[in-house]
């Protein structure tokens, strides 16, 4: 977290939102509030309130944040937390390591143990989850979803809405375009220049 808000409205509760809100309150934010359509009335989670939409007026000091697990639904969150003029956080473990010179887009995740080496450039929107490895030089464009375990070596580079499947790895300096799906365990070592799914040691098209 650059700036620590005093609270943070959280849009979403599926399982990626209690990694946010994990990562938030390791952070130092003491208040949380949720919002998920399906909420029922009263519901909780660690004292803090689900609500089914937020109120209009957003408390002073506090910031947004993205939270859905889904990369077209994180866009959806971010356009209707812009429309509202909203300010966006970006939320980083403490136990991450982020690099000189990198440059995070709002309403980027970095969970706990992640690393972003020097000079990398990750787009808004993004999920750098859990003890994955986005190395020197990289670049991640939006809304694309970094597994966790993953490993995206030097200067390699993800396009936008790709989902890079837990402990998948792209090889230095290679690229994966827009709108690719890398199951688990997948290994990158040429560029992929068609959206699609691709798995296996070399990856290979599936879907
Ligand atoms: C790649 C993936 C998305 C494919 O799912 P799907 O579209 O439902 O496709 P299927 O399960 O029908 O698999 C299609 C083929 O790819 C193979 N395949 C699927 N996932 C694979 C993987 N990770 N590694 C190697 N081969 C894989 C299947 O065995 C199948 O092969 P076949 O046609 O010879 O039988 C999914 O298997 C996967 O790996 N998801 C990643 C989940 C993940 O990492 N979540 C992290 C959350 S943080």
């Amino acid at each position: 977290m650059t700036e620590i808000p005093a609270g943070l409205r959280i849009f979403g509760f599926g399982g990626h939102a209690r990694s946010v809100a994990d990562v938030a309150l390791a952070s130092g934010i003491r208040q949380l509030c949720f919002a998920d359509a399906n909420a029922r009335d009263g519901e909780s989670f660690q004292g803090f309130p689900i609500v089914r939409a937020f109120a209009s007026v957003l408390p002073e000091g506090w910031a947004c944040f993205p939270a859905a697990g889904d990369n077209r639904q994180r866009q959806a969150q971010v356009e209707a937390i812009t429309a509202q003029d909203w300010p966006i956080a970006t939320v980083i473990a403490p136990s991450a390591t982020v690099g000189v010179g990198t440059v995070i887009g709002a309403g980027t995740f970095i969970g706990h143990h992640a690393h972003v080496g020097p000079m990398a450039v990750v787009g808004k929107g993004c999920i750098l989850n859990t003890g994955s490895i986005v190395e020197h030089d990289c670049v991640v464009g939006q809304f694309t979803h970094v597994s966790v375990n993953t490993v995206l070596a030097g200067a390699s580079r993800l396009g936008d809405f790709v989902f890079a499947g837990t402990g998948s790895t792209v090889i230095d300096k290679c690229s994966v375009c827009d709108d690719v799906i890398l199951g688990a365990g997948t290994v990158v070592v040429k560029p992929i220049t068609q959206s699609g799914t691709y798995a296996g040691v070399p990856a290979r098209q599936v879907r």
